[in-house]
């Protein structure tokens, strides 16, 4: 298959990508008060080294009442910028272009981390700044019964979350970053705005869909005013919520984001009470593909595709089918970080290995054409 979709490139704004497989955003829970420590150079790099096109950083706190955990990368402050450059340079260096996730927990701040049983994060002496990580969110719902309700946002706690969301764009820029991605599903802040079971708002930013949407939208606009009008920016949203928020909401909401200048609909589900799956059911291969197929039929927007999505011919129908225009990986390519490499050679790509630098693509080239009918050992059992 020479011509595999997955390997087409994908043009955003100025941003050509080389392929359309993305590293999906994934919290490490390894950041060292908001600042990135040198998991995330390993963690992000090898996805940039395996061959994806475009690598997302996970979830970056744009306000540090906004983190989900003492592990949380931030960017509140512009002593972030310098580390956070680093980790852009080592992905652009090797070959994929570089994203962010900006990200506010809301009500899901100062949790435990989900190896330290999620949940409620008592208090500690060794958390300095303590009172500075007041949850918040859209009205005072509490996230689980039992946990403590979080403060429902006053009119200039919504300004200073607009503006920490401008300003955490500024320093991506200023740090060298491709893409922006606002994160605004799995039950996060903007989705709690978004859905009525967690907004009970009697002001302009809640009660009608329209004012649901006020929040992410008017971020949405301080964002592209901080940002790059030559570089794209994403929304990821929860197409469903089994909550209240459907995926004709989704579509009504995605209009709107693409007028004020959201490029790609990152479709994604649930994450605010439970599961969104109808029953509960387990979720099977491509569980959210439906969702990206939707927005993108309805809106004409570009779409990403996630949710275990792990095989190279199972990421190229969707491709092909027209269901999608990116294919994002979480855990297939924790598992496998040379997915895209592994896929090109799979679906006989031309240049397969052209990722690699050229002392590493020597010994590979050779050891394949030296060896009669040779594999991978992810070819073969
Ligand atoms: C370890 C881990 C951390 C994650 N962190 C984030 C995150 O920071 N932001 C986000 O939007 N989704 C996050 N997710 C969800 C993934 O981006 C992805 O949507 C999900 O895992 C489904 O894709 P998959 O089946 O390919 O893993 C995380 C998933 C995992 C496994």
């Amino acid at each position: 298959m020479p011509n595999a979709m997955l390997f087409s490139g994908f043009r955003l704004r100025d941003l050509q990508l080389k392929n359309r497989i993305v590293a999906s955003p994934m919290w490490q829970y390894a950041a060292n008060k908001g600042y990135p420590t040198d998991w995330h150079l390993m963690h992000l790099g090898r996805f940039a080294d395996g061959g994806c096109g475009l690598v997302f950083q996970e979830g970056t706190s744009v306000e540090r009442r906004g983190c989900g955990t003492t592990g949380d990368l931030g960017l509140w402050d512009d002593c972030f910028v310098e580390p956070l450059a680093r980790i852009v340079a080592l992905i652009k260096a090797n070959g994929a272009a570089a994203g962010i996730q900006l990200l506010h927990c809301g009500r899901k701040a100062r949790t435990r981390a989900p190896t330290q049983g999620r949940g409620y994060l008592a208090r500690t002496p060794d958390i300095e700044d303590w009172d500075e990580w007041e949850p918040i969110s859209a009205s005072a719902v509490a996230l689980k019964e039992g946990m403590p309700a979080p403060r429902a946002m006053t009119p200039g706690d919504i300004r200073a979350v607009v503006d920490a969301y401008a300003a955490a764009a500024s320093r991506a820029r200023r740090a060298g970053y491709d893409v922006i991605e606002l994160h605004a599903a799995h039950g996060y802040l903007l989705h709690q705005f978004l859905s009525p079971a967690t907004n009970r708002r009697g002001d302009a930013y809640g009660g009608s869909l329209a004012n649901r949407m006020r929040l992410v939208i008017e971020i949405v606009d301080a964002v592209r005013a901080n940002w790059d009008d030559a570089k794209p920016l994403f929304v990821r949203v929860s197409c469903v919520d089994g909550a209240g928020w459907s995926v004709d909401d989704t579509v009504v909401l995605s209009r709107q984001l693409s007028l004020h200048g959201v490029d790609v609909i990152d479709c994604s589900s649930g994450g605010l009470v439970g599961s969104p799956l109808p029953s509960h059911a387990a979720p099977d291969y491509g569980y959210q593909v439906q969702y990206a197929e939707h927005v993108k039929a309805h809106t004409g927007m570009p779409t990403a595709a996630v949710g275990l999505i792990v095989h190279a011919r199972q990421a190229e129908a969707i491709l092909a089918a027209g269901q999608a225009d990116l294919i994002l990986l979480g855990r297939e390519l924790i598992h496998n970080p040379n997915w895209a490499i592994d896929t090109a050679l799979k679906l006989g790509v031309d240049g397969a290995a052209a990722n690699w630098p050229p002392h590493i693509r020597y010994w590979l080239e050779r050891r394949a054409s030296a060896t009669p009918g040779f594999m991978p050992s992810t070819f073969a059992p």
